[in-house]
This record gives C-alpha cells, sequence and structure tokens, in this order.
C-alpha cells in the first residue's frame, strides 16, 4: 500500500489541508479580472507552514484557468532567470552595465558613466526587460481568458535591488490592464525588511496572508479520510495523531507518514495501532528536528537562539524579564530578540510580560540540542565563523 503522506518541503501534498479560503480568494481574483486585489499577494508564516506549498498550488489553479505560471526563488539573478523563462531565450544583453569590462576597450562608449548612474541604469534596464518579456508572451496568448502568473519564494532583502526592479515591472504591467497575478513568500522577518523599503511602496499594498497552523477538526478529518482506506485507525488513535501534529502543516506530513510506516514495520498491514501511532509520533517529532527547527535556528542571530535557550529552561509559560536576566542582558536587550521571535512564529506573548513557544516542540528540541547549540554560538562569538553543518545529525543526538 503506499503512503499517501509526503513529508517532503515544498511538495503539494496529497492532502493539503485547511487553506481553501486562500486559494478561493485567489480563484476569485483571476476571474474576477484585471485590477483584482487578490491578484498580487504576500505569503508569510513560520519554517515548514505551507509557504511553497502554497505558491504551487495557486500555481495550479491558475493553470485551470489557462494561465501559464513561471516559479522562481528570490535568490541572486532571479530577474534575469524570469525574464528567460518568459522569453525562452537566454536576455543577457551584451551592454556596458551587464558587462563593465567590455567598457574599457572603447568599443561600446560607454566608460565615462559613473558607477552610480550604471547600477541605476542596470536596475531600469531588469526592470525593463522583465516588463517586456511579460508583456511580449501575454501578447501571443488569448489575454481576454489567459494569463500570467508569477510567483517568487523565499524572498528576502538580500536581493532588495532586483524586488525593485520587479516592483517597477509589475507596477507598470498592473497599470497598464495586463492580465497578471503576482504571489511571494517569505518569512514574516525577511518580507517585513522587504516591504519596509520606501521604493516599492507599491508592493505594500499587496494583500497579505499570514499562515499559520490548521484547525484540530481539519487535521483530524484529513486523517479520518487517509486511514479510512485499506489501512484503518480507531477514533482514539485518530485523535492522538491530530493532537500531536499542533495543527503544524509539516507535522501532520510526517506524523502521517511515520504512522503509515511503524505499522508496516511492525506488520499490522490493515491497521495502525496505537502503538504503531506513539512509535510514529517519536519518529515525527525526531525530523521535525531536522527538517524544520534545526534550519530555522540556523537562520537566527546568535543573541535570538540565546534568548530561545534561556527560555527552553521553563516547562510552560517564561517571564520576559527572568529570561533576559539569564541571558545576563536588560530587559531592553531581550525585547529585540523577543520581538523577532514572536515576528517569526517561533515564539508568543501570551499575557503580560510574559511568553511561550508557539513552534511545536522546539522547547523540547533546544533541551535535547541545547549544549552544541550553545557550543555553536561561543565558537561563532570567538570568531571562529560557522561550525561545519557535517556535525552528526540532530536525529542522532535526541532521542529516537
Ligand atoms: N496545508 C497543509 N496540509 C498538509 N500538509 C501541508 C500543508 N502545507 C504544507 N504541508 C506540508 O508541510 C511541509 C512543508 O511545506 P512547505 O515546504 O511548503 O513549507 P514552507 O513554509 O515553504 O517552509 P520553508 O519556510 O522552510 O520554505 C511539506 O511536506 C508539505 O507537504
Ligand atoms: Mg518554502
Amino acid at each position: 500500500m503506499p503512503n499517501p503522506f509526503k513529508p517532503t518541503a515544498g511538495r503539494i501534498p496529497p492532502v493539503l489541508v485547511g487553506r481553501e479560503e486562500i486559494i478561493d480568494d485567489f480563484d476569485y481574483a483571476i476571474t474576477d479580472g484585471v485590477g483584482s486585489p487578490g491578484r498580487l499577494m504576500f505569503l508569510t508564516g513560520a519554517r515548514g507552514v505551507g509557504k511553497t506549498v502554497m505558491l504551487d498550488a495557486l500555481g495550479e489553479r491558475a493553470r485551470q484557468h489557462g494561465w501559464e505560471v513561471v516559479n522562481e526563488s528570490a535568490d541572486h539573478g532571479f530577474t534575469k532567470r524570469l525574464a528567460d523563462a518568459l522569453t525562452g531565450k537566454d536576455t543577457t544583453r551584451i551592454s556596458a552595465y551587464e558587462m563593465p569590462s567590455l567598457g574599457a576597450n572603447g568599443t561600446l562608449g560607454n566608460i565615462e558613466l559613473s558607477l552610480g548612474r550604471v547600477e541605476l541604469e542596470r536596475k531600469e534596464e531588469r526592470s525593463l526587460t522583465l516588463r517586456q518579456a511579460v508583456g511580449a508572451r501575454l501578447d501571443k496568448m488569448n489575454e481576454n481568458k489567459q494569463g500570467i502568473l508569477i510567483t517568487l519564494d523565499e524572498v528576502q532583502s538580500g536581493t532588495m535591488d532586483e524586488i525593485r526592479a520587479l516592483s517597477t515591472a509589475v507596477q507598470h504591467l498592473i497599470r497598464e490592464g495586463r492580465n497578471i497575478a503576482f504571489v511571494f513568500a517569505g518569512l514574516p522577518s525577511a518580507v517585513n525588511d522587504v516591504l519596509s523599503d520606501n521604493a516599492i511602496t507599491f508592493l505594500q499594498r499587496a494583500e497579505r496572508h499570514h499562515l499559520g497552523s490548521v484547525p484540530a477538526e481539519k487535521v483530524l478529518e484529513a486523517f479520518e479520510e487517509s486511514f479510512g482506506g485499506e489501512k484503518k485507525a480507531g477514533m482514539e488513535t485518530l485523535i492522538r495523531l491530530t493532537n500531536a501534529t499542533h495543527g503544524y502543516p509539516f507535522m501532520i506530513q510526517l506524523v502521517g507518514y511515520w504512522a503509515w510506516r511503524m505499522s508496516e514495520t511492525n506488520g499490522h498491514g490493515e491497521r495502525v495501532t496505537d502503538e504503531d501511532a506513539v512509535q510514529g509520533i517519536e519518529k515525527a517529532r525526531a525530523k521535525l528536528g531536522d527538517m524544520v527547527h534545526a534550519p530555522a535556528l540556523r537562520g537566527l542571530p546568535a543573541q535570538a537562539i540565546n534568548y530561545l535557550l534561556a527560555m527552553s529552561v521553563d516547562d510552560g509559560v517564561s517571564n520576559t524579564g527572568e529570561v533576559a536576566r539569564r541571558m545576563n542582558r536588560s530587559p531592553q536587550f531581550g525585547n529585540v530578540y523577543r520581538t523577532m521571535l514572536i515576528e517569526n512564529d517561533l515564539i508568543e506573548p501570551v499575557g503580560y510580560g510574559e511568553v511561550t513557544f508557539k513552534m511545536p516542540y522546539l522547547r523540547d528540541y533546544l533541551r535535547e540540542h541545547g549544549a552544541y547549540l550553545q557550543m555553536r554560538e561561543n565558537i561563532s562569538e570567538l570568531g571562529g565563523g560557522e561550525v561545519s553543518e557535517s556535525k552528526p545529525s540532530e536525529g542522532e543526538l535526541g532521542e529516537h
């Protein structure tokens, strides 16, 4: 029996739980026509909450309407890759802006351009190339019915120049009444950084969906469906599995996948017993550490990790003053990291001066890996750079 769960990053899972509303909104925006607000959208949320999967799901929906979809990730060079994908050819043009070294032999006569001007020209050119690429592609389509959706994943301020160029292109295309839609996705703090740029006020008007956990009833429904065919589970087991996910999308796939797999391993064929469920949940928890917690922590500044470590000492909520004391820092200092962690959905405020973990199992993960993380911070503070990533897998350090 094939396992219906797929705990793979960024693939549309066989059961996409609790996101119908956003997909329906987008669907409406496509049929609603040019200028519909839902055609410009930002998706934010923690690691593993399902941003990439949503981009794919929206892309799928657009295709069903006969649209063309171009997906890109916002790392260096994405504007060029977008233009190439749209035109089907290499858009690198031999110009002084793209290849400054050519200017030196005098053939292009642009050697006198100051560096600042070259930068400006390059940005404008990028934007124009993109705009023309989208326009030319639309010209070949039946624009009354078909449009182009561009999705941009992993938005980050590191490629701000290109995001500005894209933003300008989109703004013009929308103003020209072209049949297009743009959806961007990124971690909340990264998206905030990008949106604080004054050059892209236009993008700040995009509809924003902050993806969070999905309701328990929806998770239970999905499990009932997946474990209601060739392989079945009793209600008590289904509830146990549901509770273990905390509604966190990546955990839905992991828990489902490992419960299914443990029932096979234990030779239970057509049933998932409570024992399979308990073992599956344990496995899922360890995998979540490797696949979500570890990368999420890697992207944080050292002091933010220290803040989390200081919190992980508590069994329940943490007092923010006490956390700062544990870090040997002032409350104001602690507050900077508190804000950042809340923004990224790793922790949440629960009362005046109190915070608790929001990302499921992060506390347990920190307790299990605290010493290692601390060592990594100490090394980077001493200027030793990054610790090699080829450490033993987190799963091996934790319980299995
Ligand atoms: N609504 C959902 N229902 C069930 N499973 C989901 C849902 N959304 C995402 N998943 C599953 O969760 C996992 C993570 O999804 P995805 O890679 O899209 O997250 P992400 O937000 O893009 O994470 P990152 O920030 O690390 O890129 C995938 O295995 C995906 O199948
Ligand atoms: Mg992603």
